[in-house]
């Protein structure tokens, strides 16, 4: 039986996906379930002066309508609605809390029926009148009054004068808007009444316990009375990351009506939530003549909300990237009357390292350098932030093997330079890098004398393939075949597990089976050794493992016990066990992964149609678990960035405040006739500090630089530099 880990396995929930076995929190059923639907408002700032919901209870089959004025009691401290990603500074929002309108979208009654289409009519008949207010939704208007709430990477040297005295430099604004989620799957939650005040929640959610954390607090109820499941996540990414208003919402009608609900969010009420932040970007970069860098400065302006104050890193990154004396970085928030942003797939470093690689091409020319060999001419070989080595960091290699299978070295370097017929050629590239994160995470395993395993965490899988890592994992640890494990994850009776998000759940939970699976092999030995005449009987534990069913003595080959025969040994049928991965605190060294991304545009030069044909993408992020599905993220993280390139954009109509394309047929994402060819390398990079088994997780990574990788190509092609994405063809024109 060969190993599993660093092999294409194929998933192991695909069948249950693909025949629709899999289910999601709006596809689970209980009898006399009762049907939610949100009316929200439709101004951004003010005060809801009256709601009249009499013509709504009016329709047959409708069963409440609740609001701020009726609803049941919730906690009415703000504390009480933090959850474990809600930002440090701020008030979460209390849906129908009080009569406080604070964005446009904002939840503001709640209609229930008996069926989905009653009370998704019932609720365009609530009628609601408000007290506006002024209110402002431009980060433009509002660039100025931004203020700086959190400390950013500590500056190096004085970044102003070295910049002032630079031999070549470039300064540049970038500006990326606001994105929206857009997954398959709409935040939906089904909340089963299963009497005497017990609840079973099945809820769209990135972690089923920061979710019955969250809904405790709210509710006051006690943990063993609500139960939250999330078996399969229609992608999150970061949405799902918090508590999103439905599932209170839900909840709060259930124990209204003390009867099971369903709450399913529209594809319009999807934009009422969070969204990666509309950023500006300032960068300063001075250089001497030979491609060294004397200065970088960073300074992002984002949006936040009117009652929290969501940011992250957009700034530091460069301090990891590219050696240089001086830096200097800020971080700074606009307040808007719009939801809270959230995380969206690589937050800070999609923006922010978009407009660092951007700049860098810009410096690139203005230096007559190659842009890849500026590159090289600054690498950072250590983290200057803090002054200590990576763990790892095979950027180099993701440069010259992602050049290579790219064919770099046959571009032309002038602008325009490069046809194919009627279409200009452009060929970018851009540097990714990404952290690699672990946190606390505990499993349990349960090994029974047949030889099948079951492995279970509350960890989520959304979508990224953890169902699948965990099974290879457990299989290659207990020494079975794939097929013998079972996972469970996705609820909250199971061993804790935080969010899954960051890119940092593979390697923790990789980590917490290992462990786990460690202490079973010691049980096994233990039985094995107490068999009479046992060929194990001086075996050390360190030196033994599990391989096809038997506990092996690795340094002497045919020194074995079957699995079977030591359990009936010991007259046990099962052997659990179950772990938790810490993770010492590692300030010795800094964690990152990296990627080198390589696209090529074709432009059509009338039209200014821009389609990008080709992109490579060289990716270090220590041992690859398993090269299928890490395929797949760094595939749909580089379409991501694709998107980010050519496509998203929430237009908003500052006059309403309103996102006027709040629909998946006007805000624009990639499909596939928008993807061409994508090549995914895997650059090997051995990792003994990270982690016991040298994972670092490819989450995020493959998003970040593809956007820059493709606005340098669509430079490259056509002379002309746009800087505000994303890049439609009317500024290929203007
Ligand atoms: Mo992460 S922002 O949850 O993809």
């Amino acid at each position: 039986m060969a190993p599993y880990i660093g092999t294409a396995t194929s998933r192991v929930d695909g069948r249950a996906k693909v025949t629709g076995a899999a289910k999601y929190a709006g596809d689970f059923n209980t009898g006399g379930l009762a049907y939610g639907a949100v009316v929200a408002s439709t101004i951004p700032r003010g005060r809801i002066a009256r709601i009249d919901a009499r013509d709504a209870l009016r329709v047959d089959g409708v069963l409440d309508v609740i609001t701020h004025d009726n609803r049941p009691r919730m906690a009415d401290r703000s504390a009480a609605y933090k959850d474990d990603v809600a930002p440090e500074q701020g008030s979460p929002l209390r849906p129908l809390y009080d009569d406080k309108i604070m964005f446009n979208g904002q939840p503001i009654a709640l209609v229930v029926a008996e069926e989905w289409e009653i009370a998704r009519f019932a609720a365009s008949l609530v009628r609601v009148d408000y007290a506006p207010e002024a209110f402002v939704t431009d980060l433009q208007a509002r660039r100025d009054a931004a203020f700086v709430v959190e400390k950013p990477e500590k500056p190096r040297g004085n970044a102003a004068k070295a910049y002032a005295a630079a031999a070549v430099r470039h300064e540049a604004e970038y500006s990326v808007p606001s994105e929206y989620h857009n997954p398959m799957e709409l935040f939906a939650s089904t909340v089963t009444w299963d009497g005497d005040g017990k609840l079973t929640v099945y809820d769209k959610t990135q972690g089923v316990q920061n979710v019955q954390h969250y809904l405790c607090s709210v509710f006051d109820m006690k943990p063993h009375d609500v139960r939250v499941i999330s078996p399969y996540v229609g992608g999150a990414f970061g949405s799902g990351l918090r508590p999103q208003y439905q599932v209170v919402l839900a909840v709060l009608a259930a124990l209204a009506l003390q009867r099971s609900v369903r709450l399913v969010l529209t594809r319009q009420q999807m934009y009422g939530l969070g969204y990666r932040p509309a950023t500006i970007e300032r960068l300063a970069i001075g250089a001497r003549q030979n491609g060294t860098l004397d200065a970088i400065s960073h300074e992002a302006i984002a949006i936040t909300s009117q009652y929290e104050d969501f940011s992250r890193n957009d700034t530091g990154w460069s301090g990891q990237l590219y050696r240089s004396a001086n830096a200097r970085y800020a971080h700074r928030l606009a307040r808007l009357d719009l939801p809270t942003p959230a995380d969206m797939r690589a937050p800070g470093a999609g923006t922010g390292v978009y407009a660092l690689e951007c700049a860098m091409d810009e410096l690139a020319v203005a230096l007559r350098l190659d842009p890849m060999e500026l590159r090289l001419r600054c690498y950072s070989d250590r983290d200057q932030h803090e002054d200590v080595p990576y763990t790892s960091k095979k950027l180099r290699e993701c440069y010259s093997q992602g050049a290579a299978a790219f064919g770099w070295d046959k571009r032309s370097p002038a602008p325009r330079s490069m046809r194919d017929g009627g279409e200009l050629v452009g060929w970018g590239m851009a540097s990714g890098i990404w952290e690699a994160l672990q946190v606390e995470i505990s499993t349990r395993i349960v090994l029974t004398a047949n030889g099948h395993a079951e492995v279970v965490s509350a960890v989520s899988d959304i979508g990224t393939g953890t169902y699948t890592i965990m099974a290879q994992v457990a299989a290659d640890m207990l020494g079975v075949p794939v097929d013998n494990v079972t996972v469970r994850l996705g609820d909250s009776t199971l061993p804790q597990s935080p969010v899954e998000g960051g890119s940092w759940t593979a390697a923790s939970i990789a980590h917490a089976i290992a462990i786990t699976a460690d202490a079973v092999r010691k049980e096994l030995l233990r039985l094995a050794k107490s068999m009479p005449g046992s060929p194990l009987a001086a075996a050390k534990p360190g030196d033994t493992a599990l391989v096809d069913g038997q506990i092996v003595d690795q340094t002497s080959a045919g020194r074995a016990v079957s699995v079977a025969d030591a359990m009936r040994h010991g007259a046990v049928d099962r052997i659990e066990r179950q772990g938790t991965a810490r993770f010492k605190d590692l300030s010795s060294h800094a964690r990152n992964t990296h990627s080198a991304i390589f696209a090529e545009v074709k432009i059509d030069e009338e039209l200014g149609v821009i389609r990008v044909t080709r992109l490579v993408n060289a990716v270090a992020a220590g041992r690859i678990l398993n090269t299928k599905t890490a395929r797949s993220q760094i595939m749909g993280g580089v379409v991501w960035g694709l998107g980010m390139a050519l496509h998203e954009e929430a237009l908003v109509d500052h006059g309403f405040g309103r996102i006027m394309n709040a629909n998946i047929a006007e805000y624009h994402v990639p499909v596939n006739a928008d993807v061409y060819d994508i090549e995914v390398i895997f650059v090997d990079e051995p990792d003994d500090l990270v982690n016991p088994l040298g994972i670092k997780g490819v989450g995020e990574i493959g998003l970040v630089g593809t956007a820059a990788a493709i606005a340098n190509a669509v430079y490259h092609a056509t002379g002309k530099r746009v800087r505000d994405l994303p890049i439609t063809l009317d500024k290929l024109r203007r």
